[in-house]
Parts: C-alpha cells; structure tokens; sequence
C-alpha cells in the first residue's frame, strides 16, 4: 500500500467508536513488553479484562464472598443475587427465552462434553451420525470422537474449500435422516471464518437433528441472538469476552435441557437424596454440580455490562475495519500466504512466509512486544487441510487499532529480513 491508500483506509475506520476511550478501560494494555508498548493480538486465545471486570471480582471477594443458594446470612444473600443477576445477563446477552436455560459451566469445552455425555449418551445409538465441520477447533472433535467410541456413532466430516469455508454441497450431502446431531462452530479460531449457521441449523431441522453451536470465537464479534437463530445448544467462553477464566456457558432449549440426564453428580444438582433413590434439581441448578465458579460468573456478567456500553454492533464495525487494514497491509509482504480467506469473516489474521516456521515468527514479534499465536491452533485437521505445520496468528479484539497493525506488520517484515 502506498503512503495515501494506507491514510485513505484509516478514514474508514467507524466514527462512533472511542477506541482511545476503550483503550483506557484495559489496565494492562497501558505497558511495555520488551521495552515496547504492548501489542496484545492474541484475543482469540483470551481476551484482555477491562477494569470494571476487575472491580468486580475484586468487590466479590472483597465485599460479598459466600456460597450461593445455600447460607441464610447476608453475604451469602448477596453473593446469591449477584450470581443469579450474572445469568440474567447472560440471558439477556444471548437472547434467550428464559434464564433457566442458562447454564455456568468452566468454558465452552466442559460445555461441549456436557452435550456429548448428557443428550449424546441418552439419545445416540449405533450407527447414528454427528456431523461436524473440517475447520473444528479440537474441543469440537474430540468429544463427540469419545461419543461414537462410547455408542457406535459415526463421525462425519464437512470439508472446507481453499479459502477455508465450509462446501455447501458437501454439507447437503452429508446431512441425511441419520444425521443426529450437528456439531459446528460459529467463526474459526484459526481461519476467522463466519459459517452460515442460521441457514445450516434450519437445514439440520428438516432431518430432525440437533444443533450444536460452538461460539467462543463468535461471541465477541458478533451479536448472537439464539432464539433468532434456533439453535439447541450455543457454547461460549467468559474469557474470550473480556471476562474471567474458568467461566462459561452453555445455553440449551429448556426442553432438551429438562429431559437430559444430568452430567456431574454431587450438592447443588440434588433436589432430594436417599441411599435407595435420588432426585434431581430444577433447571438450570440439575447441571451445575458442586459450587459454581460465583466470582467468575459475576465477572462475566460485569463484561457483559461493559460491552453492552460500547455496543456490539460499534465493536464488530470498528473490528471489521482494522481486520480489513490488516489483510490489506499484509498483501505487502512477498511470501506470505493468508490462511483464511472467506468471503465473511472477522478478527483472524492466520498467515505462513514462504521459507520460515510460524513459530519464528511469534518467538521475533515478542521481542518488539507484540503477542500473536502460533502452532495448530488446536485445529490440527485445518493445517492438515492446508499441509502446513501451523501458522501465525494474529486475532483482532475491540481495543486493537490500525497503528498496532502497522506495528505488527512492521515487525513481520523485520522477522522475515531476519529469517530469510
Ligand atoms: N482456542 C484458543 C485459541 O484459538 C485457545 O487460541
């Protein structure tokens, strides 16, 4: 790009979007990596934690911290309201019906095998097929690999095309009547690809199967609204939406929720218990065993409130012009090959330099204090796909700008000088 197209493509950027102002609620992008101001790139491996996140763990253990739904004292009072609150915003955030079927798990992977162990045990027989997408991020494999073990099921695969997309035909075919359930993410966490699941879970539908929706990559990026997209399951992360480790989410149609076995036995899931014979809790608590993660719930729910204030809409716009920039900016650069090419796509910038190993890549960036990813991504079926060991990954988030990917690309450019 020349001097005026690289200005000329800054003025897009989103007006009604303060990014110096976002930038100020992430304490922890305000220092120096290596003697360098922090590039953080890394947003698809976790997210940064704004402020008012903090000060909400901090003002739960500080202030509130008991066991919910159990003690009749104060703090265990309002540590119950605080968690509860958490799961109405959760509600809220994904539009679903009703705060019942929202469920806290540790993060989208337990979620999955939740899924896979409760509905899949109960309902998967011999010779069924689960349906999942070549571009799965492992946590999207393996479990419902453990369920055809357990069950007889077959796995079945939708392989993408060279841009990384899902092939339509191939899914058409592939969705038959013995089709059972479909198991696919929202946005690939090493391509950036946006599936068209609203139109695939419709497709899922008319063979009878359920859908599962892998969202940890999609919920930062995209307003998700499951009742719109009629999903059976949707699956996410707090710590990829600027919230807490150790928290997230499974929402699930409180139909299918109520007729799962639960999946985790021990206090919180029980309603009544005898040596002979044991009943089970009401929706939501059935699946949530043991004491929940209180603090990270209510972090998560204080991340909510934050994106709420910045507008989801605002944040995908703003992401979506300095992802652009990013692929445009990375055309300069001879030798490397974009992995990840959909038409509709956001946040992932996956590359490999002719003549070098990602990993190099990311080992030089760190030392101009810039933090990407490299390696498979846990999606070793998609460097399969594209023969490679791995590549270099660059994920874009709300406090990202276009200077950083300037920085970025600045230092690719020296990594390659270095290496080749
Ligand atoms: N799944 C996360 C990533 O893509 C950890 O980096």
């Amino acid at each position: 790009m020349t001097p005026a197209e690289v200005s000329a493509a800054r003025a897009v950027d989103p007006q009604d979007f303060d990014i110096e102002r976002v930038r100020a609620d992430f304490p922890i992008l305000q220092q120096e990596v290596n003697g360098r101001p922090l590039v953080y790139l890394d947003n698809a491996a976790t997210t940064q934690k704004p402020a008012s996140v903090i000060e909400a763990l901090e003002r739960y253990y500080y202030l509130d911290n008991a066991n919910v739904h159990r003690g009749v004292h104060e703090l265990s009072e309002r540590a119950t309201i605080a968690f509860e609150a958490a799961r109405e915003k959760v509600r809220g955030f994904l539009h679903a019906d009703d705060a019942r079927e929202i469920v806290f798990v540790r993060g989208t992977t337990e979620a999955i095998n939740l899924v896979a162990q409760s509905y899949g045990r109960a309902n998967i027989n011999h010779g069924d097929e689960i349906l999942v997408t070549e571009m799965e991020h492992h946590s999207n494999i393996v479990p419902w690999q453990m369920l055809c073990e357990q069950t007889g099921a077959v796995l079945k695969v939708v392989p993408i095309n060279e841009r990384g997309e899902m092939i339509a035909k191939q899914f058409e075919k592939l969705l038959t009547e013995r089709t059972k359930i479909l198991a696919m993410t929202h946005v690939s966490n090493a391509l950036g690809t946006i599936n068209p699941v609203k139109s695939m879970i419709h497709r899922a539908h008319d063979v009878g199967a359920v859908v599962l929706v892998d969202g940890a990559q999609a919920v930062a990026h995209i307003q998700v609204d499951v009742r719109d997209l009629d999903c059976d399951f949707y699956a996410f992360s707090g710590h990829k939406l600027y919230g807490p480790t150790g928290i997230g989410v499974l929402y699930a149609k409180q139909n299918i929720l109520d007729a799962m076995p639960p999946y985790q036995g021990g206090g919180e899931m029980i309603e009544h218990v005898t040596f002979e014979k044991t009943t089970y809790n009401i929706l939501p608590y059935k699946f949530e065993a043991g004491t929940p993660n209180i603090a990270g719930a209510i972090g998560l729910g204080a991340s909510i409130d934050y994106l709420r204030t910045m507008g989801l809409g605002a944040i995908s716009a703003h992401e979506r012009s300095v992802l652009r920039y990013a692929m445009q900016r990375a055309q300069e650069i001879e030798g490397l090959r974009v992995i990840g090419t959909a038409e509709l796509k956001c946040s992932i910038l996956s590359f490999v330099v002719d003549g070098t190993h990602p990993a190099d890549f990311g080992t030089i960036l760190d030392q101009l204090g810039i933090a990407i990813r490299t390696g498979h991504h846990c999606a070793m079926p998609v460097m399969q796909h594209f023969a490679l060991p791995g590549t270099a990954r660059a994920s874009i988030g709300m406090y990202n700008t276009r200077e950083e990917i300037d920085e970025f690309i600045n230092g690719i450019v020296r990594a390659k000088s270095m290496l080749i």
